[in-house]
């Protein structure tokens, strides 16, 4: 699917489909009133028949429009005027996409560009129609032999613009979208799939090809490496599966090679089974996906990539299955991290920052200029903020605005919580330096204090991604964030690096 930027005389145009909308008590949008204009009221007069009243969510295939050269107008609900705003425009386009999939055009014009959104430039309208009709063409069948028998045609979406200035904005927002929505695809993909199928080596195989677009390299250590440099911590986790575990580092390089490098550490915890702190049967097929983080770390380098921007990221990816085994991590165990720090392990299924506290102290000889970590954490994210924002923590409250607002950008959103000293108390050990659970209040917080021992020499922050990364369900799948949000700040990182 392929999207333009151009200026659109409704009455000329030769498309397949025209894209246009409608409002609650049947108040038409400035396109849509030039096609009723045109077509002699033909419009008003569907609309007063009553087949289309304007609520989100309704549309209208119309054919042979007369008074145009388009084959078809779709008249797309916009709910009522005043109420219309970003959350509205995104399902508006939702709904557009979907109708517009179920026709037979290979060709469209979308006028929703011209819906006025409050704060919200073409640039950003562009993003979203890209960004939502890329996602809402997406499928996972890879594995099914019978695929839906269902592909649309469509091929070309051309976004009118007004001059060349506005022409020049959206066709970077069309780039911009077309990176974003290739790397969420991307990160979907990978956490669609199946443990059995996504192991460790399998993740590391997918970072390998990523070596195809220009100026990225990877570098895969594996267990002997991991032995020698003393990662006790991540090798622990592993130990309880058949699966060898990876530590993929993946190198982007759009700056001068002394330019400080954002690093991205992504947990890629490829089955999360609980180890012998067993976890419950019930759904547990979506630990598949406790290597989302991953995935998303990956998805936001290739964005990066494809969008040449001009810095340098580092991606660190601790892979590894969590598993209960005769080798595995017993409750009261005693392993040394990288850092040299010592931990006991109460509860074998509070894997995630075993395996990330050694990603992290690696991250420290990139000499970084800030350090993020995106992770399936802790199920208690998802009991504080649902499926709608992930968790945010800090160590430096500049990177967390930064992150807040590119969230807040690109409707990928981040909610940050308290990192205080405090909650640390919560993680002593009479054993050992720490222990890796802090009973069960406040759980994403002193997961976050647990990871904030590792990552006192730089900047850090760390996104809880349990409630976000997938969706439960009749809709179960993968979301493919945080990509949007951590390719956002990286755009907005490389402005200011620039400057
Ligand atoms: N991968 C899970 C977190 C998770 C659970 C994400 C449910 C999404 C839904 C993580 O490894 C885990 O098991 N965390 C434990 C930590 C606890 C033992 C301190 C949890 O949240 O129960
Ligand atoms: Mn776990
Ligand atoms: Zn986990």
């Amino acid at each position: 699917m392929h999207f333009k930027a151009q200026t659109v005389k409704l009455a000329q145009v030769i498309s397949d489909c025209l894209v246009v909308g409608v409002y609650e008590s049947a108040k038409l949008t400035d396109s849509a009133q030039t096609l009723d204009d045109q077509s002699g009221k033909q419009l008003s007069t569907i609309i007063k028949q009553g087949d289309i009243t304007g609520k989100i969510g309704q549309t209208l295939l119309i054919h042979q429009l007369p008074g145009n050269q388009a084959k078809r107008v779709l008249l797309v609900g916009c709910g009522k005027k005043p109420e219309l705003g970003e959350r509205q425009y995104r399902e508006i386009l939702g709904h557009a996409a979907k109708a517009l999939l179920g026709t037979g055009a290979r060709t469209a014009v979308n006028c929703l560009m011209e819906l006025p959104i409050k704060g919200q430039d073409p640039h950003w309208k562009a993003r979203q129609v890209v960004e939502i009709s890329h996602a809402s063409r997406y499928r996972f069948e890879q594995l099914k032999s019978q695929k839906t028998n269902d592909e649309s045609p469509l091929e070309e979406i051309t976004l009118p613009v007004q001059g060349r200035r506005e022409a020049t904005m959206v066709e970077r927002a069309i780039q911009e979208a077309t990176a974003i929505a290739a790397a969420v695809t991307l990160a979907k993909n990978l956490g669609n799939l199946p443990g059995n199928i996504c192991t460790p080596t399998y993740l590391a195989k997918q970072a390998r090809e990523l070596q195809k677009k220009p100026r990225i390299k990877v570098e895969v250590l594996e267990e002997a490496q991991m032995k020698q440099l003393g990662m006790g911590s991540l090798l622990s986790v592993s130990r309880g599966s058949r699966q060898p575990p990876k530590l993929i580092v993946v190198k982007y390089s759009g700056a001068a090679a002394k330019t400080r490098p954002v690093v991205l550490v992504g947990k890629g915890l490829t089955f999360d089974a609980g180890g012998i702190s067993l976890k419950p049967s019930a759904n547990m097929d979506e630990m598949k996906y406790d290597m989302s983080g991953a995935a998303s770390v990956l998805g936001a380098i290739s964005a990066a990539a494809d969008l040449k921007l001009p810095i340098n990221i580092v991606g660190i990816i601790p892979s590894s299955e969590n598993l209960p085994d005769g080798n595995a991590n017993k409750p009261g165990d005693i392993v040394t991290s990288l850092s040299g720090q010592t931990i006991e392990i109460l509860n074998t299924d509070a894997e995630g920052r075993l395996i990330l506290c050694d990603a992290l102290t690696y991250a420290a000889r990139f000499t970084p200029a800030v350090v993020i970590d995106v992770a399936t954490l802790t199920g208690a994210c998802v009991i504080a903020l649902g499926g709608h924002a992930s968790g945010l923590l800090s160590n430096h409250s500049p990177l967390a605005r930064d992150l807040l607002r590119a969230g807040e950008e690109t409707g990928d959103r981040a909610w940050e919580l308290p990192l205080w000293e405090e909650y640390q108390e919560q993680l002593k050990s009479p054993f050992a330096d720490m222990a890796n659970v802090g009973g069960r209040e406040a759980g994403t917080i002193t997961g976050a204090c647990f990871l904030a021992r590792y990552t006192k020499d730089y900047h850090w922050a760390h996104l809880d991604i349990a409630g976000t990364a997938w969706k439960s369900g009749a809709q179960k799948g993968s979301t493919g964030r945080p990509v949007p949000l951590l390719t956002q700040y990286l755009l907005n990182y490389s402005k200011k690096a620039k400057a």
